[in-house]
């Protein structure tokens, strides 16, 4: 089993954090999406002004192996997960589960009663092995793109 440490994120990741998010939806969400759904969901210009406050408006977790980093996700006041992305390099190595074990810990902390996301495709499988439920199949509109993504949710 890989060691999997987690962190806060730091605003010196940012730039790390948006190639990590690059590679995993160009190299795997590209499994389950159109090329050009995939161009709109990671632009060849992000914006970095918005990843930035994204990033840093809430508690985002970074996952490092032998303190290289390897995915993130986040945990919105509210119980929402908005992120989940592990680097296409480090797929299938228990990055993702480690990250929402620490979240559901955190979460439980805060005395919050329910988790929630809108998992796309590749993502359902992760968050139904970590007993989330699907609430409904949605469709959403992204730079001109329709996305099949499914909302989530686990009790605590
Ligand atoms: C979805 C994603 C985050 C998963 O990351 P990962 O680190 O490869 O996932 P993990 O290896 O931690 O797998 C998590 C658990 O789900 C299980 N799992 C993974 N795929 C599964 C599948 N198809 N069916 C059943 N269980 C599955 C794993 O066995 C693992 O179980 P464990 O924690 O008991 O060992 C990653 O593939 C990714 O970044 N995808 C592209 C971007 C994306 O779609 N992000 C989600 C946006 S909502």
């Amino acid at each position: 089993m890989t060691a999997v440490s987690i962190r806060l994120y730091a605003a010196e990741d940012l730039e790390m954090l948006i190639a990590l998010f690059n590679g995993a939806v160009r190299r795997v969400a590209s499994r389950h999406y159109t090329p050009a759904q995939i161009a709109a969901w990671a632009p060849e210009t992000p914006d970095r002004a918005a990843w930035a406050a994204r990033l840093s408006g809430r508690p985002t977790l970074v996952a490092e192996i032998n303190g290289v980093i390897a995915g993130f996700s986040d945990l919105e006041p509210d119980g929402h997960i908005d992120m989940l992305f592990v680097d296409a390099g480090h797929q299938g190595r228990g990055v993702a589960g480690a990250l929402l074990d620490r979240i559901e810990a955190m979460a439980r902390e805060q005395g919050l009663e329910r988790l929630f996301t809108e998992a796309s495709i590749t993502a359902r499988p992760v968050f139904e092995h970590r007993g989330f439920r699907v609430e409904a199949a949605q469709d959403v509109a992204l730079r001109g793109q329709t996305f099949r993504n499914y909302r989530m949710a686990k009790a605590l």
